[in-house]
């Protein structure tokens, strides 16, 4: 349906799916598949589960998973694990495979490789201040450092941290003697030129390399070692690769976990990430020290729904990331925060205090308007009027985020009681600054609910249609004949008139269904669950044939029924008992019973 817009053309993105393997890229996406029969096995990554309902058919090269009804082919699989569009998933399978997609023009193709270079460049690098913090002479303080931390090797190795020496033209001289320029080296941000010439930019540094979806170092985080280098923290400059405020440290070794738990910890600073990271709380990305984006808000929701935000008590910082909460709000993700005591960040409180308390802490963890108000109680809202108004202020921004009116009302009596305003006062103060307007911006439709109704509850017409669109998937060669008897909107339940109406549209009688185009051109998950379920749950059965024609009896049973009470109930409406009417009733209700024999 939508193929067409993906903009590569089909046979390509046959050609690279039909190279990649399924089995193989969820592999190496980190779900750790076993063999089972026929098929793979594992916990499902989209959702929590203690027994494996994820299953892969290496075959089939399809997924599903029989606990969340989440299914599709190799690229549904890459689009819903790592938040791709289809075209990205299809870039990164060909990538993978070492393929060149067709670019349009000469200038795409320019810059495409130069990203390539870049990521080469930053490649190299990584592994060159990997090596330097490992080699004794050079990064022995560094590492001895990092562990005084406590950093371990599996993190050291895992995250890749690194050392720059405090030499001026360390990583010049072994880039360039690698064959990369001075001018690459500039462009991505790892020297700069000053007055006697190219300087490498991270000098007497841990590093901590920022990666990219792909696990590809796009930046680098530096970390003075010595207490009187200034600053304490350098980052990468802004580059083609590089956006501060498009990136989140750690995302890469995190989404997994924040898919899974459905939640998302973000912490201001490097070490704060990887000490919680290598505790055991995989779930955290940190900020960096850049108040938090629209894009961070939007990288955060490809794979979470909750995101709590983990401060200790006194932080300057809270104040800048404060301001960024309602982009979180904006894409609907619900927001918590954490407040670690004063002088506590989360590397040193885990690191005092424990995993458990920490995580009782996050437990604790209360709701954004909760914390506004709580702060303005603490800062004497109560008796001091002016602290109070502020407040009413900032609460009112972060309501004006909130779509949903049911919620919001609860929350306008809420503030309205703990801060002791009159309700009404404060709905009228809040109106003023646009909160609670009807009409005030639009709000999209419900998502498609998640779960296909259960099986067990179907009716019997719901599930002779569900058959009927099970075994065509399963046996496509039957489209044409049962299309020819039913029409798509002949199907009671939304979810299989749209697959019906695929199957419709896809068959042509000169080529056969190809189920995995199917998939690719779904454009909701429910209809690729319900495809990969059909054709993961058993295999063809041998009587298809027979089977079809079981289901179409029953099919127009029911459609001979509907037609004899739509004329039953127009006969009644209009008081028609002219012949004509009750003759299609006699030959209606004959015609069920023929088929009920
Ligand atoms: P802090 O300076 O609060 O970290 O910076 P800290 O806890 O005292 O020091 P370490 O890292 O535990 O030794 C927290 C985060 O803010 C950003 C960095 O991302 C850092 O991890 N930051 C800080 C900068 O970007 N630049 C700076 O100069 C300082
Ligand atoms: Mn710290």
């Amino acid at each position: 349906m939508n193929a067409s817009t993906h903009h590569i053309p089909r046979e390509i993105v046959d050609e690279i799916r039909e190279r990649s393997d399924i089995v193989e890229v969820i592999s190496e996406c980190g779900v750790p598949l076993r063999p089972a029969g026929k098929d793979y096995k594992a916990n499902c990554p989209f959702h929590e589960e203690k027994t494996p309902s994820f299953s892969v058919s290496p075959q089939k090269q399809i997924f599903y998973c029989f606990g969340c009804q989440t299914g599709g082919n190799v690229i549904s699989f890459l689009q819903k694990r790592e938040g791709k569009t289809f075209v990205e998933s299809v870039e990164w399978l060909a990538g993978r495979l070492g393929m060149s997609l067709p670019t349009q023009d000469a200038k795409a193709e320019q810059a495409s490789r130069k990203r390539r270079e870049f990521r080469d460049l930053n490649h190299f690098a990584s592994q060159y201040f990997h090596k330097q913090l490992l080699t004794s002479a050079v990064g022995g303080p560094a590492l001895a450092y990092l562990k005084s931390r406590g950093v371990n090797d599996e993190t050291i190795q895992q995250s890749q941290l690194g050392y720059a020496a405090p030499g001026r033209r360390n990583l010049v001289k072994a880039a360039t003697q690698t064959g990369f320029s001075i001018q690459q080296l500039v462009d991505v941000g790892l020297i700069k030129n000053d007055d006697r010439g190219p300087v490498d930019r991270f000098r007497g540094r841990i590093i901590f390399p920022i990666l990219d979806d792909r696990g590809i170092p796009v930046g680098f985080g530096g970390r003075a070692l010595a207490e009187d280098l200034q600053p304490k923290y350098l980052n990468s400059p802004t580059t083609p690769l590089y956006d501060k405020s498009k990136t989140l440290y750690n995302l890469y070794q995190a989404r997994q976990d924040i898919q899974r738990t459905g939640s998302a910890l973000l912490v201001e600073g490097y070490l704060d990430a990887l000490i919680l990271h290598q505790a055991g709380i995989k779930n955290v990305v940190a900020s960096l020290g850049t108040s938090l984006s629209a894009s961070h808000a939007s990288l955060l929701k490809r794979f979470s729904e909750e995101v709590v935000i983990v401060y200790d008590g006194d932080a300057a910082g809270l104040q800048a990331t404060l301001r960024g909460l309602h982009l979180l709000l904006k894409e609907e993700l619900r927001v918590r925060i954490a407040l670690l005591p004063p002088d506590q960040d989360p590397d040193s409180y885990v690191r005092s205090q424990g995993v458990d308390q920490f995580n009782a802490e996050i437990n604790k963890a209360i709701n954004l308007i909760e914390f506004q108000i709580q702060r303005a109680v603490r800062q004497d809202a109560l008796r001091n009027v002016e602290v109070k108004a502020q407040a009413v202020k900032e609460i009112g921004l972060t309501l004006s985020n909130v779509e949903n009116q049911v919620q919001l009302n609860e929350y306008v009596k809420y503030t309205a009681r703990e801060l002791d305003i009159n309700e009404n006062a404060l709905r009228r103060e809040l109106r003023s600054i646009g909160v609670g307007r009807s009409g005030r911006t639009t709000s999209d439709s419900p998502p498609d609910s998640p779960s296909t109704p259960d099986r067990g509850k179907l009716s019997p017409r719901e599930s002779i249609e569900e058959q009927l669109v099970e075994i065509l998937i399963q046996s496509s060669e039957f489209v044409p004949y049962v299309r020819d008897q039913l029409h798509y909107e002949d199907f009671t339940r939304p979810d299989l008139a749209k697959v019906a109406q695929m199957l419709w549209e896809a068959s042509t009688p000169e080529t056969s269904i190809d189920v995995q185009n199917l998939i690719d051109s779904c454009d909701d998950e429910k209809t690729k669950s319900i495809i990969s379920n059909a054709i993961l749950r058993k295999p063809p059965p041998p009587n298809s044939k027979a089977r079809v024609d079981g289901c179409l009896q029953k099919f127009r049973q029911y459609l001979v029924l509907d037609m004899e009470r739509t004329k039953r109930s127009q006969a009644l409406t209009q008081e028609d008992d002219s012949i004509d009417t009750l003759e299609q009733l006699v030959e209606l209700s004959n015609q069920r019973r023929q088929f009920v024999s």
